[in-house]
């Protein structure tokens, strides 16, 4: 080819990609929480861990999910966790059943309460007011303290490079949200499991890698299996985020628009839907390997209860498939849309600002 002719057409395309990015992070910015919401949420949080000290004194309650790990959007539910340190306590379910009765008499939360789940949980609302125009959503859960840990983990890969991480997975976060593809009580998956993603791509896919894997990273002393295990679970992981940013540099210039053009491609092309497992721990692992086939044998088929359409490993939880809510029709249409985003990125109309546009409506 001709070194002229090539020229303005590589030129065009390195504009759109600096533009996009610009973009993103403009579209980001003015989506994240203000200050003002961030302390009415720190004062609820007070509030109700006075109320359940009323009936558990010795109990904690701590903040996870998007609240606490970095990839808070305006408006967010709060994810709330009670952790109680004294050796009788009362049951969990008991305590959901008492929590609830007790806010419904002294709050004006709408409550409901589900204290025979796998994790015991206080559902809470607030309808807007006028220094709340948009209420407020709260769960309540308790003693799952491997939802802290995993809080933490994503907390720390956001921190590691926080510009392109925290781009890439708070536009993501909104474009599912946008295109309806995350509500796992209807067969998609939940922002956690497109967070998931986002890092096994980071840290797997991408070559030279964005990210470390932080769980399997050295020690920087020897650990012993009780300072490691909850629950059975290894939890531990590269925590020292101060270290890590003198000692750990990507080697991949990739801009957050690169990585999210080329996202998308990945899974709208080449994830392996059918066998493979996403693991941020292990890399590509094969279903088969976990036993996470969906089971034919026997005879028959129910679909109602399969598990295992998409894949995708708890980093601590290993035998959990995050996943798991996704159906047969919600991974249809969540492969459907990381394809929509892929042609609408790859077609580059003449402005950035138009992409996105397109992206999100
Ligand atoms: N979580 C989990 N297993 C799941 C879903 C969620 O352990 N299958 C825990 C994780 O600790 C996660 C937290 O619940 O960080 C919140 O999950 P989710 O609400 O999906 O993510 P957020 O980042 O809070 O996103 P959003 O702002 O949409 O609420
Ligand atoms: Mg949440």
């Amino acid at each position: 080819g001709s070194p002229i002719l090539q020229h303005p057409r590589q030129s065009s395309k390195q504009r759109f990609v600096a533009d996009l990015s610009q973009c993103l992070f403009d579209f980001v910015i003015q989506l994240l929480p203000t200050q003002e919401e961030m302390a009415v949420k720190e004062d609820v949080r007070k509030l109700l861990e006075r109320l359940i000290r009323t009936i558990e004194p010795d109990s904690r309650l701590l903040s996870f999910g998007s609240t606490a790990n970095g990839f808070s959007l305006r408006n967010s539910d709060m994810d709330l966790c009670c952790l109680i340190d004294s050796e009788d306590k009362l049951a969990a379910a008991d305590l959901v059943t008492m929590l609830g009765d007790l806010l419904e008499r002294e709050t004006k939360f709408h409550v409901k309460t589900l204290p025979h789940a796998r994790i015991p949980i206080v559902k809470l609302t607030l309808d807007p007011s006028p220094g709340l125009p948009h209420g407020i959503a709260c769960d309540i859960g308790f003693e799952n303290r491997l939802a802290l840990e995993n809080t933490r983990l994503l907390m720390c890969y956001a921190m590691i490079d926080p510009t392109r991480v925290r781009t890439l997975v708070l536009f993501l976060k909104v474009w599912s949200k946008r295109r309806k593809i995350n509500s796992p009580y209807k067969g998609t998956l939940s922002s956690y499991g497109y967070v998931l993603l986002v890092i096994y791509y980071l840290v797997h896919v991408k070559n030279p890698p964005v990210l470390p894997n932080l769980q399997q990273m050295p020690p920087l002393r020897p650990i012993t299996k009780e300072e490691t295990h909850l629950n059975g679970f290894n939890i531990w992981f590269f925590d020292d985020i101060d270290l890590l940013r003198q000692r750990w540099v990507s080697e991949n210039p990739d801009s957050v628009a690169e990585l999210l053009i080329d996202f998308f491609r990945y899974y709208a092309r080449d994830f392996q839907y059918n066998t493979g497992v996403a693991s941020i721990r292990s890399g590509l692992l094969k279903k088969e390997a976990k036993g996470w086939q969906n089971d034919y044998s026997g005879g028959r088929y129910d679909p109602s209860r399969e598990r295992n359409r998409l894949c995708i490993e708890d980093p601590f939880e290993i035998d959990y498939n995050v996943a798991r809510c996704v159906t047969k029709d919600g991974l249809y249409t969540i492969r459907g849309e990381f394809m929509r985003a892929a042609r609408v990125l790859a077609t580059r109309p003449d402005r950035a600002i138009v992409a996105l546009a397109e992206l999100c409506e």
